[in-house]
C-alpha cells in the first residue's frame, strides 16, 4: 500500500486520547436512560468545564490531575442541570474511566505501525486515570507509548507538554503527525512544529486560521487513504 502523502517523512504518529481515541460522551450516554433529556448539554457542560479548568490552571502557572478537574467539571454540570439526578455522580464518573474507544481506532493504530511508524497517546489525563482508560479500552497492544503530561506538570498547549512526546520517541518534532478532535490542541500542535491532522467528526466550524491543521479528516480510518 502506498504511503499517504500526509505520512511521508513521519516517524510517529502522537494522539490525543479523550475526544480523539476515546468518546467522552459515552460516559453519559451509558446512563442515558437515567440521566435523562438533559444528558446532551450535560455532557457538553461537563466537557466544556474540564477544559476550562486546565487552560485556566496552565495559565495561573498552577497543575492539578486531570482526574481532579474532571470531577469539579462534573459537579458544575450537576449544578447547571439540576433536573438530572445527583446520586448519579458516581457511576457517571465511573464511566468515565472506562470510555468507549471509536472503532476504528485499533485497526488505524495497527495499521500506521504496518506503515513502520511508532504510535503513541499524549494526553491531558494524568498517568492514573490515562492507563485505566487505555487498558479498559484494550489499547495498550496497539501503541508504543502512552504518555500524560503529569511529568511536565503543565497542560496541553503548552510546549513543555508537547516536549514529552519529543523525549519519549527520540524523534524530531517535525517527524511527528500530531492527530487531534480538538480545533484548540490541532492549534498547540501547530504552533509547536508537529504536522498537525484535525479529526473533525461532528463537522465543527473552522477556527485558529494561524494554526491551521495541514489535513482535516472525519475518522481516524482517512489517515491511511
Ligand atoms: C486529552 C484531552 C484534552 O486527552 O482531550 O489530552
Amino acid at each position: 500500500m502506498p504511503t499517504p502523502d500526509i505520512l511521508i517523512g513521519a516517524r510517529a504518529v502522537v494522539f490525543d486520547a479523550y475526544g480523539t481515541l476515546l468518546d467522552v460522551h459515552s460516559a453519559v450516554q451509558r446512563h442515558a436512560g437515567s440521566v435523562g433529556p438533559d444528558a446532551k448539554p450535560l455532557s457538553d457542560t461537563w466537557r466544556q468545564k474540564q477544559l476550562e479548568y486546565s487552560w485556566v490552571l496552565s495559565l495561573c502557572g498552577r497543575y492539578t490531575a486531570f482526574w481532579t478537574l474532571t470531577e469539579r467539571a462534573l459537579d458544575y454540570a450537576l449544578a447547571r442541570h439540576p433536573n438530572v439526578d445527583p446520586s448519579l455522580r458516581p457511576a457517571l464518573l465511573e464511566a468515565y474511566r472506562r470510555l468507549d474507544a471509536y472503532p476504528e481506532v485499533p485497526a488505524t493504530l495497527d495499521a500506521l505501525r504496518t506503515q513502520g511508524l511508532k504510535t503513541a497517546i499524549l494526553s491531558n489525563g494524568d498517568t492514573a486515570m490515562l492507563e485505566m482508560a487505555v487498558s479498559s479500552a484494550a489499547l495498550h497492544d496497539h501503541l508504543d507509548a502512552v504518555l500524560s503530561v503529569d511529568p511536565a506538570g503543565v497542560f496541553k498547549t503548552s510546549p513543555r507538554a508537547y516536549d514529552l512526546a519529543l523525549e519519549r520517541l527520540g524523534v524530531d518534532r517535525r517527524e511527528i503527525v500530531f492527530v487531534s478532535s480538538n480545533r484548540w490542541d490541532v492549534a498547540g500542535a501547530a504552533a509547536y512544529g508537529f504536522t498537525p491532522v484535525w479529526v473533525n467528526r461532528t463537522r465543527q466550524p473552522e477556527e485558529y486560521p494561524d494554526l491551521a491543521p495541514v489535513q482535516v479528516i472525519d475518522s481516524l480510518g482517512a489517515l491511511l487513504r
